[in-house]
């Protein structure tokens, strides 16, 4: 039912955590579940230079977050604002219909957090 990738990154989650004194933070609540999602940034010369995640999710949810923190750092803020969810899922070699919502929580809460960061700097 999961792929490999998915399986890797649930039981060996990358980047899981809290940033203090982040850049950008930013939090989605799923409407579909209620589980929520909050990513942490730290930003310098406009790429991201480090990002952790902390979640109330499910295993997909988990690896999503995971996958979704390898795909952004080292990225500029630009090319995170356009990272969408089926990316994020696609990179996982797909998950099961039931759970694209939880993948979704991923790449809107780094949204979230890039909001967060670009009205920081005003
Ligand atoms: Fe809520 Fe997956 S069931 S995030």
């Amino acid at each position: 039912m999961y792929s490999e990738k998915v399986i890797d990154h649930f039981t060996n989650p990358r980047n899981v955590g809290e940033i203090e004194n982040a850049d950008g933070v930013g939090e989605k609540v799923s409407s579909s579940c209620g589980d929520r999602m909050k990513v942490f940034l730290k930003v310098e010369d406009n790429i991201i230079k480090d990002i952790k995640f902390q979640t109330y999710g499910c295993g997909a949810a988990i690896a999503s977050s995971s996958m979704m923190t390898e795909l952004v750092v080292g990225k500029t803020i630009e090319e995170a604002l356009v990272l969408t969810n089926d990316e994020v899922a696609e990179a996982l070699d797909g998950l099961p219909a039931p759970k694209l919502h939880c993948s979704n929580l991923a790449a809107d809460a780094l949204h979230e957090a890039i909001k967060n960061y670009q009205a920081n700097r005003g």
